[in-house]
Order: C-alpha cells, then structure tokens, then sequence
C-alpha cells in the first residue's frame, strides 16, 4: 500500500433497522484508497454497494466502524468530495439549462458568479458538451446527461470523486465512451476516484485496484491489484493477454464467493436490475 491513505474505511458495518426487521447490508469492510488513485469496487446488484457509498460520502451513518477522509472522520458530505450518482436523469433539474445544472451545487458551496461560469465552460469543455451549454438536459441524450453529471461533479473542484455505477444504463458503446472520458479526467485532473460498478470488464479496464465484495451482507472478497499500462484503449487494452487473467481472476473470486452471476456482467449490454434503484439523496 501506498504511504498515505486519503481514505480509510475502518471495519464498517451498515444494518438497516426498520418496524419489519433488521437487514444486514455491510458485514465488515476496510480498505483504503491512496491519493490519485482510481479504485473499483464490484460486486453483486444488492451486495451494498450504494450503501457503502453513501456512508463513505457522509450520506449515511454506518451502524459500526468509521470513514477517514484525510484523517477525519465523515459524519456529512465532505467539501471536497464530488458524487456521480447512476440515475443521470433523476439528477438533472429539468428547469435549469445545462450550465446551470452544472454549477447548481456551486451556489451552496459560495462559489462567486464569475467562478461559476468558468467552471461550467471549463467542465463543458473537457466533457465535451460545450455547444450545449445552453440547452435543457432533457434535449440530451442519456450518455450526454451523464457526461454533464461528471461535469458537475467536476465544477465541484473535489479531491475525490465517488461514482455509483454511473454507466449502468447507457448502450455499450456509449459506455466505452464515457469510461474513456472518465480515464481522460482522471488522468488530467488526478482526482482521487472510487468508482462502484457490477460489471467486471469495467472494473478491470479502469482500475488500479479492483476490491471485490461477497454477496449481503457484503466483506471484501479480495482485492485484485490491475496493473495494466496507461493509456488504456478499449480494443488494445482488452486484447491484452493480462486483461483477460484479470477478469478471470475477478470473476473466479465472485463465483467462489457464491456470487450469482447472472447479477454480473462481464461486459457491457446485458445487466439486470442495473436501473432498479435511486440515489435519493444528493444532486
Ligand atoms: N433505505 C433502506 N432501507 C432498508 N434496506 C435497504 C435500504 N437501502 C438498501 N437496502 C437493502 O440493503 C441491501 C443493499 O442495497 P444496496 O446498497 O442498494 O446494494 P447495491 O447497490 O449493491 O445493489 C439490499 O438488500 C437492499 O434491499
Ligand atoms: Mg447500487
């Protein structure tokens, strides 16, 4: 492991009480994730991993165990921490144009007016969406909308950026696409990123680490170091003869896991219950 840790999840634990009962979502999870670094967590549709999210976002409290962001516990959402949740449209305010979606979060944040509209042209910009700064996001395509949620995220200037399955309902190749740009503004902001996703391939291909959780209540299975070289590309990459251990890896440690893998994808287009459910919350 790298010297220091940005953050730390400490044996976490999440159990969701409730007048029907008790569900255990988190079992027991650490782990930790370095500065710059683009750590993948993967594992099952309903394993908790928008739970573990959204406690390491300050969303959630955890029931047991802790959350370190620079060695602070997260009781709130952090200042410097950016959130791309995977309903894209369900987190765009249909009434304001796209940069102003952008820079909405800024607002509350005391970003001053001329800041903000340099930060939309700027965020735009990398994302590719510039022309459409002032459009409605309901005149975008699903894969833009997403792409203006990591602007957003982006305009938020975070130190680290979490993401929860972000492109789980786009078409393959708008999902290349968007990993690509992601891997882009990874590489040129050095945002320290934690990206959660249920498919496989994904987590390879992106990631320095890929954390494989169990099935609920979820621990870390293993942890799957990827160190295939930068810049990656989506036929060069995954023609690689050490893309294709690493996937067998990540998914032989799912199956011996119990892990059901019809809730895994090894690649792109077929998913199931990957649009199931909200991240409430924030945005
Ligand atoms: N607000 C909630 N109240 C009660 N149970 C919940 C709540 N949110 C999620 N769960 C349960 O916790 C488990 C993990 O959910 P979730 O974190 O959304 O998994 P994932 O993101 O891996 O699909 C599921 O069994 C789900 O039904
Ligand atoms: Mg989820």
């Amino acid at each position: 492991m790298t010297a220091r840790a940005m953050l730390e999840v400490a044996a976490l634990a999440k159990t969701y009480e409730s007048r029907d009962g008790a569900t255990p979502a988190i079992a027991d999870v650490s782990f930790t994730v370095a500065p710059g670094e683009l750590v993948c967590l993967v594992g099952p549709s309903g394993c908790g991993k928008t739970t573990l999210l959204k406690c390491l976002a300050g969303l959630l409290a955890p029931s047991a165990g802790e959350v370190l962001l620079d060695g602070e516990a997260v009781r709130r959402p952090p200042p410097n921490m950016g959130f791309v949740p995977q309903d894209y449209s369900a987190s765009m305010l249909p009434w304001l144009k796209v940069d102003s979606n952008v820079t909405f979060p800024l607002r509350h944040k005391g970003v001053a007016a001329r800041r903000r509209a340099e930060l939309a042209e700027e965020t735009l910009r990398v994302v590719g969406l510039s022309e459409f700064a002032r459009h409605y996001p309901w005149q975008l395509s699903g894969g833009m909308q997403q792409r203006v949620a990591i602007a957003r995220a982006l305009a938020y200037e975070p130190e680290i950026l979490l993401m929860d399955e972000p492109f789980a309902s786009v078409d393959a190749q708008t999902r290349g696409d968007l990993e690509d740009l992601l891997l882009d503004v990874w590489a040129t902001y050095g945002v320290t990123t934690v990206f959660v996703t249920h498919d496989i391939d994904e987590s390879v291909y992106l990631a320095d680490r890929v954390i494989v959780l169990s099935r609920r209540p979820s621990t870390v299975q293993r942890t799957v170091p990827v160190d295939l070289p930068r810049p990656r590309d989506q036929i060069t990459t995954k023609q690689l003869a050490e893309f294709a251990r690493l996937r067998t890896d990540v998914m032989r440690t799912i199956k011996r896991a119990g892990g059901d893998e019809s809730d895994l994808s090894p690649s792109g287009p077929h998913r199931v219950g990957a649009s199931r459910e909200r991240t409430e919350d924030r945005q």
